[in-house]
């Protein structure tokens, strides 16, 4: 069968290229191949992932490794040893786990939860949300502490939930609305129980302090303000929680326990092929966010944050978090009266190239969520993209 490509998105300008392309779909199994096909360059302002920074983009031509290469595994040591540094901690059980945020998640909450176990956990938006399907579905006992989408969750509310829990559970920068969750203060509320943060959306654009905070165990993912393609969740645990932790996980693929004896140690015993090039990547963005100094690349997201915020509010839109617990690397807006939401983002994408998001749930149509984070914070970003909304809204 021939099949014809002739998709103006095909085209590659001043090529020639563009002409419809004839390719034997049965000569190709049942697919038809289009290596014309040309990718536009996005500017990044959504919810991740964020535009990597040019270091790591450039380390994924690097040549591949096996992963018990010598070379590969000093690699890995200092991936480790700079996530510790970003982490600002000085667990051993720091590394990189294989799979995106949600693994961090399930990561976390296998080797940490036991059917039966009591298990509390700040619900404030989608993330918080997905912490209850993860837990429950390890058998936890689950008690949720709720607040509104949009607003902060209440620390006294969430320490007083449970007489003696075994986990007390949140969301640090709920990526859904757009609010900072206040972690410190759970964490030196947390007695006895151990205490998980997602730090997806927060690590590397704003301070996280594990060591100082007595958090027990994070996760964060790589797309956001860390300024990496989507695909590892930097992960650590301390020796509190190593000591408690369940010893044979439902999960073979997330076990700490056997992922551990691999990425330290003097075995490097093989337990899952390690993805190399993410790897790479990995160490050149973090390479590239210790160079500038994690103070001042959270001054850089708090800059681009208050002027994009500013900003807005300059042109008549009304900011959806609430101030003082506005997030500077995810923006949320509403969607003005009368303004077609998807039709605007849309236009941002096909005439500016830039891709906002949306809301979801419930929110899905009222509001925007801008994203500010990795490379992508840079003030002349924000710029562009308010002079772009300026002139979609004709304000
Ligand atoms: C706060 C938060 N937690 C968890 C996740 C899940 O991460 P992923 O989509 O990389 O699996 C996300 C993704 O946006 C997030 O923002």
């Amino acid at each position: 069968m021939l099949r014809v490509c002739s998709n103006a998105r095909h085209k590659r300008p001043g090529t020639g290229l563009g002409k419809p392309q004839l390719t034997n779909a049965a000569e190709a199994g049942d697919f038809a191949y289009d290596l014309t096909m040309v990718l536009t360059d996005r500017l990044l302002m959504g919810p991740g992932p964020s535009n990597p920074y040019p270091e790591a983009t450039a380390a994924f031509v690097r040549p591949m490794l096996g992963h018990l290469d010598p070379e590969f595994i000093t690699v890995l040591d200092e991936t480790i040893e700079r996530l510790r540094a970003v982490w600002q901690t000085s667990n051993q059980l720091t590394l990189p786990v294989s799979g995106t945020g949600s693994a961090g998640m399930e990561a976390a909450f296998v080797n940490t939860v036991e059917p039966g176990d009591a298990v509390v956990i700040g619900v404030n938006g989608l993330f918080g949300e997905r912490m209850c399907d993860v837990a429950r579905r390890c058998g936890a006992q689950v008690t949720r502490v709720d607040a509104p989408w949009g607003t902060p969750l209440d620390a006294e509310a969430l320490l007083g939930a449970h007489p003696n829990p075994k986990l007390i559970a949140l969301v640090h920068a709920e990526t859904s609305t757009g609010v900072r969750n206040d972690v410190e203060s759970v964490a030196a509320g947390k007695g006895d129980a151990l205490l998980l943060a997602d730090c997806v959306t927060s690590l590397g654009g704003i301070p996280v302090d594990i060591d100082g905070w007595g958090v027990d165990v994070a996760y964060s993912g790589t797309q956001k303000c860390l300024g990496v393609s989507p695909g590892l969740s930097p992960f650590t645990m301390n020796e509190r929680a190593r000591q408690r932790r369940v010893p044979v996980p439902q999960s073979w693929y997330l076990d700490l326990g056997m992922i551990g004896d691999y990425t330290s140690g003097a075995t490097r015993k093989y337990h899952h092929t390690a993805p190399i090039a993410m790897i790479f990547s990995l160490h050149a963005g973090l390479g590239a966010l210790l160079d500038e100094g994690l103070k001042d690349a959270w001054e850089r997201h708090e800059r681009c944050g208050t002027a994009l915020q500013s900003g807005l509010q300059e042109l008549g839109l009304e900011l959806w978090a609430p101030e003082g617990h506005r997030l500077p690397e995810l923006t949320t807006v509403v969607v003005p009266e009368g303004v077609d939401d998807a039709a605007t983002r849309r236009s941002l994408l096909g005439e500016f190239g830039i891709e906002i998001g949306g809301g979801v749930g419930e929110w899905a149509g009222r509001i925007w969520r801008i994203g500010c984070m990795g490379h992508t914070a840079r003030m002349s970003n924000v710029t562009l993209l308010l002079s772009a909304l300026a002139q979609l809204l004709g304000r």
